[in-house]
């Protein structure tokens, strides 16, 4: 049973994943009746008569309150071990929950209900609380899965009053708090970023003080992500033991890292920033999104891997699909789209072995550049004047699959729709309407706007049946209101986002066949919320071979490489201006979702023929780059030699970087992982490999023990040689040996 109750009077509950185990109790004030679900234990998994001296260590059953009652009056609050603290009684840490009834500022809590609901794939457990004297309840619920270390945990306020009573206002609702056990030294890891530059991974030690992340632009954003990861400073790719939570949520949020000076570390995460003001009536309700907890101890490589095996298994709508090849006609044409030359680019793109040909912006209203027409989706009435039915006859007829870029959140302030509905933008009274790249922001809130978005977009992929939609997001909120809401406008920052789910998940529902990218000018929307929604996200704008390695890196600590869309492009880099070979800048995209995205009709026939066996290649091992079990193996990405591996089932694919080809520096022998060290595997690619020791042959066989602990070589890490090597090498269990 992953939820089970600990003790006879309901107050301890043991949450049990495969490897961990997650002890919650509900500790009642015997003065105050006021109640708070507590955090006892987060860690290796414990049988559940362990996890009962965890409950009789801490105070347990037979001592309510007792932490409580042994602070010292200028010792902080025991808050940082609650679930979920609210901002009131003696508390004084980061609310997660902060809530206003008229003047008064300040939550009294007591227990209503604590219930266990059997799912399939788990169990879930609600404890449901209420205010001691307005008619407030909050329910924390906490769900568990049979096959994940993954713990989902989400919140839902609501105002239990009838007509006349007040509103009651909330400021802040985050989905949970984690408690990271005690440790001398906690470091944490996230990464950072900004437009062309996302997912820098940052590792350093946690500060004593309140850390917070955030995004205040109604997206996820470029520079931060709804995630984090902390262990005692020694944890490595293999070892060690690691904590990590990750919001589901694609619009404004907030992390905050509590690391008290008496010691202890929480870390809560919501929607929502600062300053936003959420409104409920009486019956209304507010529910939080997801936020996962994760604890493992095979160091960053195995918390990523289980959160990989989580979005696979619990979070992405189509993970056993393998990926088409796509081509993306962006950086090619940017906004010079017109039938000839898209098919110009098509008839190349299905001749390389392409699967799915997506038309970029530049194809609507009158969009000849950054400057109009968003919101005006029509075909571009002098380039398209037969509509594009015959451009998607076309790329059907090259045997390829078509999509289109769509970016339904946006308007120009020159477009029909804005004219003629000026009042459907975020906005405030008295206030100026800021434009960024010239566009403003549809509040995707109303609901006329949504069915809007819903009824065009439904008629687009019906009428020219396409199969996918790049999903566009190119600038932040600002002036974010919506005057006719009055005081319940704030909601728009969770009903825009909830929204974009709706119209996905309406658009999915109805079209089967259809698949979504979601992009925000590069990685601008990447989450596990979206990732729920879509089958691929776009990670950067920055198409740079060299660049991009350091983005797949961050970008590989929480979300799998199935869902990464990655394209070749021109060299020099357009973003860059650095050259690279095609073969590096191919080995680089293949360790995600494969794309191409270059100007073909520019490509010397030698690259194209290259393009076409890397493609073909690819092919034939997609399925373990984007389904298997990810190993980054060594080095930094980008900046020495380094490379990664892939595991599914018998079938093993290991891509190796050297863009400093003499750097005397860095290993040459590579030690693989994640291999059966009882079986002998077969080489099926031996890269582009000569002789030597260690460097293998296509047909040979190698005991995983030896490929693991001593490694092999490949010529891409030779010290002496040119820039820019990479490698692709292919292996398969061919048998055991016991
Ligand atoms: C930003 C995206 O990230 C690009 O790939 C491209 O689709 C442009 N928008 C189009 O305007």
């Amino acid at each position: 049973m992953p939820v089970d109750r600990l003790d006879a009077d309901g107050g301890w509950w043991a949450l049990t994943t495969p490897n961990s185990t997650y002890v919650i109790s509900v500790e009642v004030d015997p003065e105050t009746g006021e109640a708070a679900p507590l955090q006892r234990y987060w860690g290796p998994a414990l049988s559940l008569e362990a996890a009962r001296r965890v409950a009789g260590m801490s105070g347990g059953p037979a001592n309510p309150g007792g932490a409580r009652r042994h602070m010292t009056s200028f010792s902080r609050p025991v808050e940082i071990e609650e679930l979920l603290p609210v901002d009131g009684g003696c508390r004084w840490g980061v609310p997660s929950v902060q809530v206003a009834f008229g003047q008064v500022r300040s939550l009294e809590l007591r227990l209503a209900g604590v219930s266990v609901t059997t799912e399939a794939g788990g169990d879930r457990l609600d404890i449901a609380l209420e205010d001691r004297c307005f008619p407030f309840e909050l329910v924390l619920s906490v769900r568990v899965f049979h096959d994940s270390d993954v713990i989902e945990r989400w919140a839902t306020v609501r105002h239990r009053g009838g007509t006349g009573d007040a509103p009651i206002e909330i400021t802040r609702f985050d989905s949970g708090s984690w408690f990271v056990p005690d440790s001398a030294v906690y470091r944490y890891s996230g990464v950072f970023g900004a437009w062309a530059e996302e997912f820098q991974l940052q590792r350093a030690p946690l500060p004593i003080g309140e850390l917070t992340f955030t995004s205040r632009q109604g997206i996820t954003s470029h520079q931060a992500s709804p995630w984090i990861m902390i262990d005692p400073g020694d944890a490595t790719e293999e070892h060690g033991q690691v904590w990590g939570v990750a919001l589901a949520w694609s619009g404004s949020w907030r992390l905050t890292v509590t690391h008290r000076p008496e010691g202890g570390v929480a870390v809560s995460a919501g929607f929502g920033h600062e300053g936003v003001r959420w409104r409920l009536g009486p019956g209304d309700e507010i529910t939080t999104p997801p936020v996962l907890g994760l604890y493992t101890r095979g160091g960053f490589g195995a918390a990523s891997r289980a959160w990989h095996d989580h979005a696979r298994r619990h979070i992405l709508p189509t993970p056993q699909e393998e990926r088409p090849v796509l081509y993306n006609s962006w950086e090619a044409t940017t906004f010079a789209v017109t039938e000839a030359g898209q098919l110009a680019l098509a008839k190349i793109a299905a001749s390389l072995g392409v699967e799915l040909f997506v038309v970029d912006d530049g194809w609507f209203g009158s969009r000849d550049d950054d400057t109009r027409s968003l919101g005006d989706w029509w075909p571009h009435p002098e380039r398209f004047p037969d509509g594009l039915r015959g451009l998607f006859d076309g790329i059907r007829g090259f045997g390829m699959k078509a999509g289109l870029w769509v970016e339904p959140e946006m308007v120009n302030a020159n477009s029909e729709l804005y004219r003629a509905h000026p009042d459907w933008i975020l906005r405030m009274d008295n206030r100026r309407h800021d434009e960024k790249r010239s566009q403003l922001v549809l509040n995707f809130a109303r609901p006329e706007v949504r069915d809007w978005a819903l009824g065009w977009l439904d008629r687009l992929v019906g009428d020219l049946g396409l199969d996918y939609l790049k999903w566009d997001m190119n600038r932040p909120f600002t002036q974010a209101g919506w005057p006719e809401a009055g005081p319940a406008q704030d909601r728009l920052w969770i009903e825009h986002t909830r929204n974009v789910y709706r119209v996905m998940e309406l658009l999915r529902k109805r079209h089967p066949h259809l698949r979504i990218e979601s992009c925000s000018g590069g990685g601008g929307r990447v989450d596990f919320g979206i990732m729920r929604h879509t089958d691929e996200v776009w990670p950067s704008d920055n198409t740079d071979a060299r660049d991009r390695q350091i983005v797949h890196h961050g970008f590989s600590q929480i979300y799998p490489a199935g869902t990464m869309s990655a394209w070749v492009t021109d060299s020099p880099n357009p973003n860059t201006g650095r050259s690279a070979p095609l073969r590096y800048r191919f080995h680089v995209a293949m360790s995600g979702v494969l794309g191409i995205g270059g100007d073909l009709t520019t490509w010397s026939q030698q690259d194209l023929d290259e393009a076409a066996e890397l493609i073909d290649a690819y092919k034939s091992i997609r399925r373990v780059i984007q389904q298997g079990r990810q190993y980054r193996l060594a080095g930094t990405p980008g900046q020495d030699r380094s490379a990664v591996q892939y595991v599914l089932d018998d079938e093993v694919v290991v891509l190796i970087y050297n863009p400093y080809g003499n750097a005397k520096r860095g290993p040459r022998w590579l030690r693989l992982a994640g291999l059966d060290p009882d079986a002998l595997y077969e080489v099926v690619d031996a890269g582009g490999t000569g002789d030597g020791p260690g460097l293998l042959r296509r047909g040979s066989l190698w005991h995983g023990s030896v490929l693991m602990a001593v490694g092999l070589r490949s010529a891409a890490w030779e010290p002496i040689g040119a820039d820019y090597r990479s490698d692709m090498i292919v292996l398969r269990r061919h048998h055991r040996l016991r």
